[in-house]
């Protein structure tokens, strides 16, 4: 059942306040409107100067006539971004409050498995990835201001709490306290993009809106670059951002950071308008009151920031009330945790979790600015297109946007609708494939086994996983390693710290838990891990763990043996937004099928880029996962309090590390350097329409242009490193397609990240 668990806090948080949400009606202007500035307005309430700032923002959000309706997806009321800044500064800080809640953290955080690999990382992570980073060093000078009574307000404190995990850069190790996560987002209001002229050149940052103004036929306007923000040069302006971001690559935090059709296409799951626009973990950093954009052609706008209102603050006067309203935990919030706990026994709890899905995916429309579809999820998950043109006749597109699933049906929909397209390719003659993972963020593993089984029946992939050794896991293990039948479920089955699930390294059961439990001490530091785990595909419980399917070529589907494409006729395509399940997927077409790579967009430069850039590790465990049971006869299990849960809007873990086959040093995949075999820029016609990605991908790998900017001599038997340049060949200019339709991409504007939702799945990035 803890499978099922991953929605816990976003729930807890949702129940116990509501949020007031408005329709946003400043996003329904005509493109019209829209070209006449560049910016996408908004027009701000101004509140009275005489009451406290957190006053202040209700009677903000009261003047902006926000429709009282919690019901639907649509955003909350904003207010100027400095009005809430000041809100959050003036909550004052509780000091025995926060020494509580560093103590409570600290049993959940033993199990990360990557700290001391992150403090000091093999020189090529160091080098090309990030700098080393000390996460417990991070951790105790929070507990040291804390004890010294350094900090004044409670922001200060969450926000560095916050800054603690997030500077790990791994998309699975989170904590979003309270103070940070419950009460406002921060946003500008102009998306960007990243695009360069001809393919070949290095990029340039627009906005968005004047990359559709250009190209809806007004021949007279040409649109700027950006060349500062805030005063500031763009690109030092943004490289700065992006750390914010989830991400442990540079080109992968630099793509985070603008408009993306992919992360478009998963409306509120996805990453919005980009983490300058307030989408991804850019909703959790303060902008300053106003952004100012200084154009090439020496124009200059300056357009306030925004924050989104997630509480209702009618029953607030002060910071004080703040605090005690929405940061104090009460005995009932403490009750509903526990109950939400007890729950995981049974089969209550996934009910429970079909409503927030439901409430976010209903009403999906096919991908804007994607051709139209052969068949697609209703979320656009996956999905499988055809592209025109005679060249690109033998060509098809799977696009897997998402390994997620929140309910039995939508594991079997994503499986089926990979199943049925790569059949309907087949029958439509179509001998290549693209495989776009753009936007890809995880989710349940082993749908990822399952589309590789789909395309490579024969392979036998690796997959090997471990957990970090202490107390607490051993104590797990030997609990659960003891058959008990609790509500009809033998739990000895179920759980990843039972050594009757899952195999070893040689794919044979481990006889006992202290077989898998080792520890062994590895890596720098000598930190201690379990022995490798792989998953057993054979076994029918694996339905437990994927969303209720089986694995293609094991078990009941052991009878599909046909392999449809050759690996040189298949190449994957990622945005580097590539994480989680999304690491093993692209691991195994690799390293298992030698199939070949493209990373899309990156930092403007000619170095080569990561295939993926966001975690390379294979399960994320919420706080609320790893307390299952509380039993007497265990010590360290008997430390686990509920406060992480309810003073965190997202609390979670790495708790394993991806290794592969024959490594002896046993690194993890997350401290690997891997290029793609080729970049290739965004340009112009990329942004609007999908397609052209496609065609551009099509033809530099199978066609007569050329458009990676670096990489290797992978394609079409060139020789030495590709460059556009080196080889003659030039990048092909694919103009959007004939039926793109430009109201459809301002609808795109409106989409952002939703504020209450964290993945599911169990291994899924946290956006
Ligand atoms: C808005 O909703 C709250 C809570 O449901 C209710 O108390 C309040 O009266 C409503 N306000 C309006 C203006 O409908
Ligand atoms: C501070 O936190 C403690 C819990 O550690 C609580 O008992 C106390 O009421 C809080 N103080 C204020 C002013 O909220
Ligand atoms: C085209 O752009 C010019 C200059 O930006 C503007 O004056 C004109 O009104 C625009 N025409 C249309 C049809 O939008
Ligand atoms: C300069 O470029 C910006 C961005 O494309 C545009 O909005 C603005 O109208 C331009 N200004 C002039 C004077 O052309
Ligand atoms: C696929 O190829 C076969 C054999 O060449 C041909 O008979 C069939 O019409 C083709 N199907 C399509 C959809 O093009
Ligand atoms: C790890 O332990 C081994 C064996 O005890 C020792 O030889 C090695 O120096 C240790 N490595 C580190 C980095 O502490
Ligand atoms: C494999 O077996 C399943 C279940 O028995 C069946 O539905 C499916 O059609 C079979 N597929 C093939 C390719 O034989
Ligand atoms: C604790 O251990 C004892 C002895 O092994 C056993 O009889 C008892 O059932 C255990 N208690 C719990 C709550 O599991
Ligand atoms: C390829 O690029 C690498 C790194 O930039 C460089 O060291 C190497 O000399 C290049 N090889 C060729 C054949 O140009």
């Amino acid at each position: 059942m803890l499978a099922y668990l991953w929605l816990l806090l976003p729930m807890l948080a949702q129940a116990a306040h509501r949020v007031p949400r408005s329709h946003g009606s400043h996003w329904n202007l005509t493109p019209r409107e829209l070209a006449s500035s560049t910016a996408l307005s908004t027009d701000l309430p101004t509140p009275s100067a005489s009451d406290s700032p957190c006053k202040r923002v209700y009677l903000a959000v009261q003047a902006s006539n926000a429709p009282n309706d919690t019901s639907d997806d649509e955003p909350g009321p904003r207010v100027p971004a400095e009005l809430a800044y000041e809100c959050l500064n003036s909550i004052p800080f509780n000091q025995s409050a926060a020494v509580e809640l560093l103590d409570s953290m600290k049993p959940y955080l033993e199990w990360q498995s990557t700290t001391s690999y992150v403090k000091d990382p093999p020189e090529k992570y160091a080098e090309n990835v990030q700098p080393p980073y000390d996460f417990w060093s991070a951790f105790n000078a929070v507990e040291t201001n804390v004890a010294h009574g350094i900090y004044e307000r409670e922001y200060d404190f969450g926000w560095d709490l916050y800054q603690t995990t997030q500077q790990a850069l791994d998309g699975h190790f989170v904590y979003i306290s309270d103070v940070v996560g419950k009460l406002f987002r921060f946003g500008r209001t102009t998306p960007l993009v990243s695009v360069s002229e001809d393919g070949k050149d290095l990029p340039l940052v627009y906005a968005y809106t004047d990359i559709l103004v250009s190209y809806a036929g007004n021949s007279s306007f040409k649109p700027s670059h950006i060349v500062q923000i805030d005063g500031k040069d763009t690109t030092d302006f943004l490289l700065d951002w992006s750390q914010y971001g989830a991400h442990q690559d540079k080109d992968a935090l630099w793509n985070d950071i603008f408009y993306s059709l992919a992360q478009v296409s998963l409306g509120g799951l996805g990453t919005g308008t980009g983490s300058f626009t307030g989408g991804s973990r850019g909703r959790y950093v303060y902008p300053g009151p106003s952004t100012t954009l200084t154009f090439a052609n020496g124009s200059k706008v300056v357009n306030q920031n925004f924050a989104k209102v997630l509480v209702d603050l009618s029953r607030v006067e002060s910071g004080s009330d703040v605090y005690q309203e929405f940061l104090s935990p009460r005995p009932e919030d403490f009750q509903q945790i526990l109950e939400v706990l007890e729950a995981q026994d049974g089969e209550k709890i996934r009910n429970d979790m079909s409503t927030p899905y439901h409430r976010h995916h209903t009403q999906t429309t096919p991908a804007i600015g994607y051709p139209t579809p052969v068949i697609r999820q209703r979320s656009n998950m996956n999905g499988g297109y055809f592209l025109d043109g005679q060249e690109f006749a033998d060509v098809a597109v799977l696009t897997v946007a998402d390994f997620v699933s929140a309910d039995d049906r939508a594991g079997r929909d994503f499986q089926k609708i990979n199943s049925d397209f790569i059949a309907a390719a087949l029958a439509a003659n179509k001998t290549k494939l693209i495989i776009d993972c753009s936007a890809n963020g995880g989710g349940f593993i082993v749908q990822g086994y399952d589309l590789f089984k789909q395309l490579f029946p024969s392979i036998h992939p690796y997959g090997a996983s471990r957990f970090r050794a202490h107390e607490v896991i051993n104590e797990l293990g030997e609990l659960f390693s003891t058959p008990i039948t609790r509500g009809g479920l033998e739990t000895s089955k179920v759980f990843p710290w039972n050594y009757h699930t899952g195999l070893d390294s040689d794919d044979k059961k481990p006889s006992s838990w202290k077989q898998r439990y080792g520890p062994h001490p590895q890596g720098p530091g000598n930190d201690t891990f379990t022995s490798l785990i792989r998953w057993d595909l054979q076994d029918p419980e694996i339905r437990q763990f994927s969303g209720g399917i089986s694995i293609t070529g094991y078990g009941a589907l052991s009878n599909i043996t046909h392999q449809p494409f050759q690996p040189q006729n298949i190449v994957l395509v990622t945005d580097g937004f590539c994480a989680s399940t999304c690491e093993l997927f692209p691991e195994f077409l690799r390293e298992e099928a030698g199939v070949k790579t493209i990373a899309l967009g990156g930092r403007p430069s000619l170095d080569p880029m990561q295939t993926v850039g966001g975690t390379k590790a294979r399960g994320a465990l919420q706080f609320s996962q790893q307390i299952p049971q509380q039993d007497s006869n265990y010590t360290a299990l008997n430390d686990y309090s509920y406060l992480p849960l309810a003073r965190g809007t997202a609390a979670a873990v790495n708790a394993r590390d991806g290794i592969r086959r024959n490594d002896d040093t046993q690194t993890p995949y997350q401290f690997l350097y891997e290029p793609a075999e080729c970049k290739i820029f965004y340009t112009k016609q990329m942004v609007m329409d999908q397609s052209a990605v496609w065609k551009t991908v099509a033809d530099t790998v199978w066609g007569h242009g050329n458009a990676c900017v670096a990489g290797d001599d992978s394609f079409s038997g060139r020789q030495g490193n590709i460059t556009a340049e080196s080889d003659g060949r030039r990048p092909k200019m694919w103009s959007v397609r004939f039926d793109f339709d430009i109201k459809e991409a301002w609808e795109g504007l409106k989409v952002e990240t939703d504020s209450d939702w964290f993945g599911k799945g169990d291994c899924v990035m946290i956006r």
